[in-house]
């Protein structure tokens, strides 16, 4: 594992698209801020200086792609896992790529690449950040905010990307995520819209596709929106 820490950028994931040639298998790239963050479905991923970790993890190991499927959602699970070990409450996965608690948004992890050749894991976990001023459509939270105390950010990203580095190259990561997911799932029961229609979320497929009623969604197809 190489870690390189930046302090401005635009997008973490970006530059390590750009200079994936260079960089060796799990190099994580951090930045204290982005000018450019990407969210999912092309939304803004926006985080002020200093108070939030915003990371990416270039793959580029064979095995550990062919689990494409799985690795968006495990990446979730094991930061899941990793708060709830820091001591975090009520922690939840939400399919295919969130972290809850509280029923508040903590963590948002974005995939690029092409799996062919290499994956981008792009993970923003607010870790310090106190407000958040703004129009958010899910109300996000923080582990200051959780815990009611602050963090250093700087243990805080050794001790995740060693566990992260660790969990992601395990050969069971797919079984474990899986294991782990379904006592952390926060759509279960849920009724969700979907693209076809609506109904109840019954759980996940061990392809890690989402089941909606007799509808099963693949985790390539995740343009669908909740009703709370
Ligand atoms: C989401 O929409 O929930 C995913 C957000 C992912 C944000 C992270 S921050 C580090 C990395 N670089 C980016 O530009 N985006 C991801």
């Amino acid at each position: 594992m190489k870690t390189i820490k930046l302090d401005i950028i635009d997008s973490t994931n970006t530059y390590l698209k750009e200079n994936r040639s260079i960089f060796e298998d799990f190099t994580f790239v951090r930045a204290n801020f982005q000018s450019s963050g990407k969210g999912r479905e092309d939304r803004k991923w926006i985080s002020p200086k200093n108070e939030n970790l915003l990371f990416s993890i270039l793959i580029k190991d064979k095995n550990v792609i062919k689990n494409f499927k799985a690795l968006s959602i495990a990446t979730a699970t094991l930061i899941a896992r990793f708060l709830e070990i820091l001591g975090l409450e009520n922690v939840m996965v939400k399919w295919p790529n969130d972290v809850y608690a509280n029923g508040k948004k903590i963590c948002g992890v974005l995939l690029e690449g092409n799996v062919k050749q290499y994956i981008v894991i792009g993970v923003g976990l607010n870790v310090n950040q106190k407000q958040f001023l703004g129009d958010y459509k899910i109300t996000p939270t923080s582990i200051s905010n959780e815990l009611s105390k602050d963090l250093d950010i700087n243990k805080l990203s050794f001790n995740l990307f060693k566990f992260l580095d660790k969990h992601l190259h395990q050969k069971l990561l797919a079984r474990n995520t899986l294991r782990f997911y379904k006592k952390h799932d926060y759509f279960l029961g849920k009724f969700v819209e979907t693209k076809n229609g609506n109904g109840f979320v019954k759980g996940i497929t061990d392809e890690f596709d989402l089941i909606v009623d007799k509808e099963v969604i693949s985790s390539g197809e995740i343009n669908f929106k909740e009703n709370d």
